[in-house]
């Protein structure tokens, strides 16, 4: 039996780990991936850090990008020698941090000609949950393929919209998306050094403010009657207090990227997280405050069967959203690079993604 290298954490806040697992042989519809390049999130440090939602040791990373190497006897759309990117996160043999990653088809897609894997495995995690979002918590419609005279229907072009963190990662795809889809009454929050790169986002007439110091930011945002909100952020102090005391209008939604981070994962300090958006703060009533799940996204079929095959190499291959800036980890081993990034996100990150080198091209 053939095994492969896979990056694990075996307690929280203890060093990362190698531990070499079998090579799966693809079945039914699965595809066996030579992973390449991958991407270290936020819920890498909240499982890594905080041990959150894992069962240890677990294989970490949910970003994939490499060259299909073996199918099973179902596959219909890949083949073998494909260039492929995907969000696989729900069982270790999906897992990204390993030099091989066993998913079913429909999870992956082909990287467009003249995207680089570095380039394409910024996309999966980020892509899928400002999607799903839109759509599933804030009832957004994104058709997909979008028809040409397309607009949205008056009952939501009139949507006055808050993106929270728009320079973090989902937050720079949900405002390209919003931008294509033709939604115009759009607000969103950053750092000043990232005003231009979400400018360039974001659709015309995008307003953009600091969200430092936080009571000039909730003065100056209370006066718009925001009736969607996405906060991309979920840290209880830097982002639902402020938009709590923003968000007022009754039937208003507010959709919040869990986990709620209550302490953030720092070198000497262990994070501490909760799962209840709707009541870790007061919210004024009648506003609606639901936690995202993007690994439920499945549980919409169409999303299931299309979203990463299709529409993300779909929106990718004709600019509708281009990957994000990265940083890019270097180190001697697969294991000092995905330590080194876990040190890069307790400090944080700012407009980039942390990708690193799994294996040789
Ligand atoms: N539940 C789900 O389905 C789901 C899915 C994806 C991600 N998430 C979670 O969402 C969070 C963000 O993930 P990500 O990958 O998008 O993060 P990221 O790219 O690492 O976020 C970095 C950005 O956050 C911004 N930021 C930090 N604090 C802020 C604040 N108080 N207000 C506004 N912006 C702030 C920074 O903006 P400036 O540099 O401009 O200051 C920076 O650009 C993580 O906790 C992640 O686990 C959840």
């Amino acid at each position: 039996m053939s095994t492969h290298a896979a990056i694990v954490t075996v307690s929280p806040r203890s060093p990362l780990q190698v531990l070499q697992l079998p090579t799966p042989v693809p079945t039914a519809n699965e595809v066996l991936i030579r992973n390449l390049w991958t991407a270290s999130t936020p819920l890498d440090l909240h499982q890594a850090d905080g041990g959150l939602l894992v069962t240890h040791p677990q294989v970490l990373g949910d970003g994939t990008a490499g060259t299909v190497t073996a199918v099973g006897p179902e596959v219909k759309r890949l083949k073998v020698g494909d260039r492929v990117f995907g969000f696989t996160w729900r069982n270790p043999k999906e897992k990204a941090h390993q030099e091989f990653v066993c998913a079913p088809e429909k999870l992956l897609g082909v990287v467009p000609e003249g995207v680089s894997f570095q380039e394409a495995v910024t996309l999966p995690n980020n892509f899928v949950t400002a999607f799903h979002t839109l759509v599933t918590d804030l009832h957004l419609e994104l058709p997909w393929p979008k028809p040409e005279d397309w607009s949205p229907p008056p009952n939501l072009a009139t949507k006055q919209i808050l993106i929270w963190g728009g320079s973090s990662s989902v937050g720079q795809f949900a405002l390209q998306l919003l931008n294509y889809y033709g939604y115009t009454h759009v607000t969103t929050t950053a750092s000043p050094a990232n005003h231009p790169l979400l400018r360039r986002c974001g659709p015309p007439g995008l307003r953009i403010h600091n969200y430092r110091p936080a009571s000039t930011a909730i003065s100056t945002l209370s006066q718009q009657p925001f009736d969607l909100v996405l906060d991309c952020i979920g840290s209880l102090s830097g982002s639902l207090t402020p938009i709590s005391r923003i968000v007022s209008k009754t039937g208003a939604v507010v959709a919040v990227l869990l986990p709620v981070i209550v302490v953030p994962a720092t070198e000497h300090e262990k994070p501490e997280y909760d799962m209840r958006p709707e009541e870790v703060v007061e919210w004024a009533k009648g506003v609606e405050v639901v936690g995202v799940r993007t690994h439920h996204y499945l549980d919409n079929e169409w999303m299931g069967e299309y979203l990463q095959g299709v529409v993300m190499p779909g929106m990718l291959d004709r600019g509708v959203v281009t990957p994000q800036k990265q940083r890019v980890v270097e180190g001697e081993t697969m294991v000092e690079r995905a330590e080194k990034a876990r040190g890069i996100l307790r400090e944080g990150v700012s407009g980039e993604r942390l990708v690193w080198r799994v294996g040789e091209e």
